[in-house]
């Protein structure tokens, strides 16, 4: 089975559920404690064994781009002033040349065509899609155990988390298959994905 090389970020969406604070700040920028968001998607990837990731963005959003990259005016600041052990943790953090590449997408026309804008770079391969806006924290990390669940069952693995019987018109919900029986590794069957059913018509609780 060909291994899982590449992650697809799509982050060109428009943010609207966090304005105003993402109108002038890509909202995967945004800082939970001492970090933005996309570091921790980025480190879960890394932790999975992915080897590059490709960012679909969107207009205005380069300081997405300036974040991966060297800041030469700090970096030769901190260096001057001694302050070797915060230049190491930025170093650490920086991917290493090559490993991420960025790809515009020119209007935001939904999460599914953001992925497609990366097809080019990514090839005809298998890949993982994460979406840095939802943090998950896990141990293992959640890509981890998605790419064994693959590795052990084979096709595609989405995550799904259960919800609220009366939020399930807020997700995309899955239906399972048969009695929704799963398997050891916790991982379940699923026939088809229904986008944002009423509680009445949801097909499960579980939400993509
Ligand atoms: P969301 O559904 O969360 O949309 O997209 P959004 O635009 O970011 O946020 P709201 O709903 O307006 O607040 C899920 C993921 O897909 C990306 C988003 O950036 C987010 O990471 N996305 C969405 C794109 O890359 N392009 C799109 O056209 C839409």
């Amino acid at each position: 089975m060909t291994r899982v090389r590449t992650a697809v970020l799509p982050v060109a969406g428009l943010g609207t559920r966090f304005l105003p604070a993402s109108k002038a700040t890509p909202k995967v920028l945004l800082p939970i404690l001492d970090r933005p968001l996309v570091q921790y998607a980025v480190d879960e990837a890394f932790a999975a064994g992915i080897e590059s990731i490709v960012f679909v963005t969107g207009r205005g959003q380069d300081a997405i781009v300036d974040y991966f990259d060297l800041n030469l005016e700090l970096e030769t600041t901190l260096r001057e002033r001694g302050k070797h052990q915060l230049l190491a943790s930025l170093e650490e953090l920086r991917p290493s040349d090559g490993q991420v590449a960025f790809v515009r997408q020119i209007e935001p026309l939904g999460l599914g065509h953001a992925v497609w804008c990366a097809r080019e770079i990514v090839g005809d391969e298998p890949f993982a899609v994460l979406l840095p806006d939802e943090l998950i924290l896990g141990d293992p990390p959640s890509l981890a155990e998605m790419i064994a669940v693959r590795d052990r069952h084979g096709g595609s693995v989405i995550l799904v988390d259960e919800v609220e019987p009366e939020d399930t018109d807020r997700y995309g919900i899955v239906r399972p298959d048969g009695g929704g029986e799963g398997a050891a590794d916790g991982s379940i069957g699923v026939t088809s994905v229904v986008e944002k059913p009423p509680p009445s018509e949801a097909p499960s609780r579980l939400a993509i």
